[in-house]
């Protein structure tokens, strides 16, 4: 078949429809996701057993049969006004559970992980900052038919032309795609936003992508099946060679969360239609949501539900270091849990007994207040030993693309059970640095060793202070 070259308009201008590039703060929380990449799941059998390692979690059996009934009681409806407290040492997976949690409840579930420190910000007030964290948590899944160009990418070439403003300089004039399907093939001539786009999104010849025609958004879809290969990343997504032709209308799913939608309406603009409202989701900086936006925001996402265009997906919003949260966020959150679109809530701490905070002398299990403890499910965390370390670091290995050689697993071990599994984990990173720097893409024990004589691990670095503070250092003023 002869290639034509269709151009869904060589100057479009990115529409008002066009998912919006990641804001700032859905960027911090995805790298704080990025570390559990390797989760994928609880790893329970269909009797809520789990096995010692499943989807990716490697023992911690108790917390992870635990976890399981909570996802059980939630998807049954039997969990509201209620709350999961995960409680154990540092690095013990406390985290990872919470996300587990959120996958076993179904894909594209938001994941909303906040400290509770985080309530404390100078521009906006605590419940503010907790009541966004919840609405973050709350998804809303909308559905449309629209115009696209999908296929393989069988041709990626940027044309360049001089520009006329430097002379040293040149810019894309336009680029070239080709994209393949099981029945044809296609040549596009796309602006040069969209071959931002593509660069943004990492899409190299082979990938499977649909570009929209009248907004010029593009998504990667995933890796085709021709290019799959046993030693490749087990994060890739291989999808086959879509049917049908390459220009073509096809059901779109957008992921959108309620918080969302209220940071865009935030800065009024555009008319109240779900299009312009998610249209103008490109956020900058931080602005106060009203409780009267919020109600409104509301009116229109149940107009839509109830038309069928959109779906609500409740989620998870995760507070790690619950103890950090106040007396007057505690009460609140309390309000929260109650009403009626609230998401799971999982709470997790490290601390026994504590004062709760902005208050003298209530001491309570954890730092939180009673009331708030009598609604929750706690569940504990356990230490690991250095088997289940050594397994996470291959885990971890795996994902990132590391090889270890000989020796390297156990001795990382070894200091994961000396310091924590986090110790462990983040000992990985630069000793491939140390392994690059000195022209070997495999990591080696001496890269640990040196690793040792340049880094402490919390424990070792204590006790070289010593309990009386004598740190010499400190007697420089
Ligand atoms: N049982 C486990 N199986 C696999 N990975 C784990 C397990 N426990 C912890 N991890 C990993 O170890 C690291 C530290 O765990 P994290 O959940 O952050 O601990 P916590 O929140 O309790 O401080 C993370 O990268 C996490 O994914
Ligand atoms: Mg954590």
């Amino acid at each position: 078949m002869k290639a034509t070259s269709a151009t869904p308009s060589t100057s479009a201008p990115v529409a008002h429809n066009a998912l919006p590039p990641p804001s700032a703060t859905s960027n911090a929380r995805s790298s704080r996701i990025a570390p559990h990449s390797h989760i994928k799941g609880l790893g329970l059998t269909s009797d809520g057993l789990a096995a010692p390692d499943g989807a990716g979690f490697i023992g911690q059996t108790n917390a992870r049969e635990a976890c399981g009934v909570v996802v059980d009681l939630v998807k049954s409806r039997k969990f509201s006004g209620r709350a999961l407290l995960l409680v154990g040492a540092p690095g013990t997976g406390k985290t990872a559970l919470a996300l587990a949690v959120s996958h076993e409840l179904g894909t594209k579930v938001p994941f909303c992980p906040m400290v509770g420190s985080e309530v404390y910000s100078t521009e906006v007030k605590k419940t503010e900052v907790l009541a966004e964290s919840f609405r973050r948590a709350i998804g809303l899944r909308i559905k449309e038919t629209k115009e696209v160009y999908e296929g393989e990418v069988t041709e990626l070439t940027p044309a360049e032309s001089e520009n006329p403003l430097s002379r040293y300089g040149k810019t894309v004039s336009h680029v070239i795609v080709g994209l393949k399907t099981v029945k044809g093939t296609k040549q596009l001539r796309l602006d040069p936003t969209i071959y931002e786009a593509i660069l943004k999104e990492k899409i190299v010849v082979g990938d499977v992508i649909y570009v929209e025609a009248n907004t010029g958004a593009v998504k990667r879809v995933g890796r085709s099946d021709a290019y799959a290969s046993s030693y490749d990343l087990e994060s890739e997504t291989y999808v086959p060679l879509p049917k049908g032709d390459v220009h073509k209308r096809k059901e779109l799913v957008q992921d959108v969360t309620l918080g969302d939608l209220d940071a865009a309406n935030a800065r009024p603009q555009g008319g109240q239609d779900i299009m312009s409202v998610m249209g103008s989701l490109v956020k900058s900086g931080r602005t106060e949501v009203t409780d009267k936006l919020r109600r409104e925001v509301n009116k229109v996402v149940k107009g839509y539900v109830d038309q069928g265009v959109a779906e609500v997906v409740p989620g998870v919003v995760f507070i790690d270091e619950v103890h950090m949260l106040d007396i007057e966020c505690f009460t609140y959150l309390n309000a929260l849990l109650e009403s009626p679109m609230a998401p799971t809530v999982i709470l997790a701490t490290n601390r026994g007994n504590a004062l709760v905070r902005g208050t003298t002398d209530i001491v309570s299990p954890h730092g939180v207040p009673v009331d708030l403890l009598d609604r929750c499910l706690i569940v504990k965390t356990d230490g690991y030993n250095r088997e289940q370390i050594g397994k996470v670091v291959q885990l971890r290995a795996n994902v990132e693309g590391l090889k270890l050689g000989s020796g390297v697993l156990e001795r990382i071990a070894e200091e994961g059970e000396r310091g924590s599994m986090r110790y462990a984990l983040q000992l990985l990173t630069p000793a491939s640095i140390l392994a690059g720097l000195s022209g070997r893409n495999q990591i080696e024990v001496e890269d640990i060793g040196e690793m040792n004589e340049l880094f402490l691990d919390a424990k070792t670095s204590a006790t070289n202070i010593g309990a009386d503070g004598g740190f010499d250092g400190g007697k420089m003023w």
